[in-house]
């Protein structure tokens, strides 16, 4: 299994979601052109796919469309400037953030997109960490593609070892 094996599982697993309803693929799925065709899209509480996906009582506002991920390796890429750096990579559309790890991590924290009312942001990422840790699909896969121990499982490559969720669950 490589990084890219392993991301494609993990962009299609609502275990990523706080309360496992929100995939990645939710709001960037190829039907949709890794995007979800709405003009704005619907993360937690939702139910559907692309233009079809509904509200539900769960769900906040969101305020932007999903872009596809698609062209994202070669964000940043431009004309009169022939090689950029990964780490450097503008990401969302006003270019907030650098880098597909730092990115990865913005949707699981939010509340709109995946994290929903369950947990806060300081504990949602461990407790991701923590669902991860127990399966061994993930495990396993992790081992493969990052040559890591039982060390610890990057929920984003630089994601914190696991630890204990004050939350629970
Ligand atoms: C509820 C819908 C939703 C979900 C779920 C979601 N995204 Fe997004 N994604 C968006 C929206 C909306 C944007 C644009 C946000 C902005 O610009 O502020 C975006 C932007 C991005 C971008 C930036 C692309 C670029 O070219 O700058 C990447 C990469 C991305 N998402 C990956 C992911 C990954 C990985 C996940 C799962 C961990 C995920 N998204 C989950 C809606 C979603």
């Amino acid at each position: 299994m490589n990084n890219v094996n392993l991301a494609a599982v993990g962009v299609w697993d609502p275990i990523l979601s706080g309360d496992r309803d929100v995939a990645c693929a939710t709001c960037h799925h190829p039907s949709h052109a890794y995007a979800d065709g709405r003009a704005i899209s619907i993360g937690v509480g939702g139910s559907g796919l692309g233009p079809a996906r509904r509200s539900g009582a769960l769900t906040r506002p969101m305020h932007r469309n999903s872009m596809t991920i698609l062209d994202v390796a070669w964000n940043g890429l431009i004309a009169t400037t022939p090689s950029v750096s990964p780490e450097a990579a503008p990401m969302f559309w006003d270019s907030r953030e650098r880098s597909l790890e730092t990115q990865a991590l913005k949707p699981l924290q939010n509340q709109e997109e995946m994290r929903g009312d369950t947990f806060s942001e300081e504990q949602i990422l461990p407790e991701l960490v923590r669902r991860l840790s127990v399966l061994p699909q993930y495990v396993d896969r992790f081992a493969t593609a990052f040559g890591m121990s039982d060390e610890g499982l990057p929920v984003s490559h630089s994601a914190s070892k696991p630890q204990s969720s004050p939350g629970g669950a």
